[in-house]
């Protein structure tokens, strides 16, 4: 029940979200149905244009299916970067860390415990940006039971045959791919720009903060 879910996301919000980041190397160990449902019921506590919930959780966790999965998200993240002129581990800067967190990420996907695919049940912009905020709700409930994950994307390429494999209907759009599980390795701090480079107060470049 969605009450119980809430009484059981106890970490303090304050501690979930700064701590919360891109987490993309996973221990085996499987998520724990109820876990699995918390996370879910959070998700779909997030607001949506006109209260539509437009959105869909596709849940992965079967082995065989997430092993067919798993070449069409590699196939899918080197398309992107295709897209942008990179064309093999060569292209990528040694210093550009979470460009290679992500390339490795393409490499083991497929070893996540859960994949949750967030679609949106029209294509267009507008389904896809009732179901964003939705993305984050779901990180955030992760976080809380100690699960990581982070946002992924698809590309045009591989649309078809993720459609086809996993029967999703045609007029529903894939937005977003959330590998899950708990966390392998250790993370730092995420480091964000601060907040006097991307706030203004009352008029554009105005400080707001320092
Ligand atoms: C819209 C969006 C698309 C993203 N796409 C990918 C992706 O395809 N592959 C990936 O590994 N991470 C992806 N990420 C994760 C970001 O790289 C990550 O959130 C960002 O680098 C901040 O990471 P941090 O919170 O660990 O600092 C995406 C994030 C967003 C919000």
């Amino acid at each position: 029940m969605a009450s119980d879910t809430a009484a059981r996301l106890t970490i303090p919000l304050g501690e979930a979200i700064f701590t919360q980041r891109a987490i993309r190397r996973f221990r085996p160990d499987p998520i724990p149905e109820e876990d699995l449902r918390a996370v879910l019921q959070a998700a779909i506590r997030a607001p949506s244009g006109g209260n539509a919930q437009p959105w869909h959780f596709l849940v992965l966790r079967d082995r065989d299916l997430i092993a067919k999965f798993a070449p069409l998200y590699h196939e899918a993240w080197w398309a992107k970067r295709r897209d942008t002129g990179i064309h093999g581990p060569q292209d990528i800067p040694k210093e550009d860390r979470s460009l290679l967190a992500a390339m490795r990420l393409a490499d083991e996907i497929g070893q996540a415990p859960v994949i949750v695919l967030l679609c949106a049940m029209a294509r267009g912009a507008g389904a896809m940006g009732s179901v964003i905020p939705a993305a984050q709700n779901l990180l955030l409930a992760a976080r809380g039971l100690g699960i990581g994950g982070t946002i992924t994307t698809l590309h045009a390429q591989v649309d078809e045959r993720a459609h086809a494999l996993l029967a999703i209907p045609e007029h529903v759009q894939i937005v977003y791919c959330l590998p899950l599980g708990y966390p392998r390795g250790r993370f730092g701090p995420a480091q964000r720009k601060p907040l006097a480079e991307v706030s203004s107060l009352d008029r554009w470049g105005q400080p707001f903060a320092r």
